[in-house]
């Protein structure tokens, strides 16, 4: 059972750590992944948003894996493909003076490519466990740009052959804060209305 009464695909996507890793996402899925951040809002229009599509066995993703994490190196490269998320901050010339909304808008665009991956029956995992600046450098992004969060997109796979570590993470218990700590009227204070019956840890499907 998941969390509550929200929309789908937001309330069953969640972020699996076995992937299938023979299953291989056609060209035309993969720009149906980047279409759904490309129609994202975002600030003035300017989709900031870059992606590096690093589909398994390409070089992007050869120079992505030995920079993962320790914790990040089993799963990661069993995806079928992993979007990098880069947020350009240099457009028209000019460089932009606020990180803080284009990098906003970026996250963003990530959360509508993972519930479209969702929308189209296959599992997102993002993630941020790795070598910024050593995969930044490897796959030669400019100053202008800084390299953000990688997004693992594929179909779940056979528990049996991952380490123990990465299959139990699939069976973790999902928690969140509870909407009187994130949600206020006064700042600090919970927004009055707030219905008592808010969940905080869900089961997966
Ligand atoms: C920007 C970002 C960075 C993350 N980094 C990692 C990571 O390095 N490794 C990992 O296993 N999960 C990572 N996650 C996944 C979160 O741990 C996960 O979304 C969170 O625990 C909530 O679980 P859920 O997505 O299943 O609801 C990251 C998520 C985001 C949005």
């Amino acid at each position: 059972m998941n969390p509550v009464d929200i929309a789908e695909p937001l309330r069953s996507r969640w972020s699996p750590s076995v992937f299938d890793a023979q299953h291989q996402l056609t060209d035309a899925e993969i720009t149906r992944l980047l279409e759904a951040a490309q129609w994202a809002p975002s600030s003035g229009n300017r989709q900031p948003w870059r992606y590096v599509v690093a589909v398994r066995g390409s070089a992007a993703h050869r120079v992505l894996v030995p920079h993962l994490s320790r914790g990040n190196s089993g799963w990661v490269p069993r995806a079928s493909v992993v979007f990098l998320s880069v947020v350009e901050l240099g457009q028209d010339g000019v460089e932009l003076s606020d990180v803080l909304i284009p990098t906003h808008d970026v996250g963003q665009a990530s959360a509508h490519l993972t519930l479209q991956a969702q929308a189209m029956g296959l599992h997102a995992h993002q993630f941020g466990g790795f070598d910024h600046d050593a995969v930044a450098a490897g796959l030669g992004i400019p100053d202008t740009a800084r390299v953000l969060a990688g997004i693992a997109v594929g179909v779940r796979g056979n528990p049996a052959e991952v380490s123990e570590r990465d299959a139990e993470r699939d069976h973790r218990e999902r928690h969140r804060r509870p909407l009187t700590e994130t949600a206020f009227g006064t700042w600090g204070v919970p927004w009055p209305g707030l219905a008592p019956s808010g969940r905080t840890v869900a089961e997966r499907d």
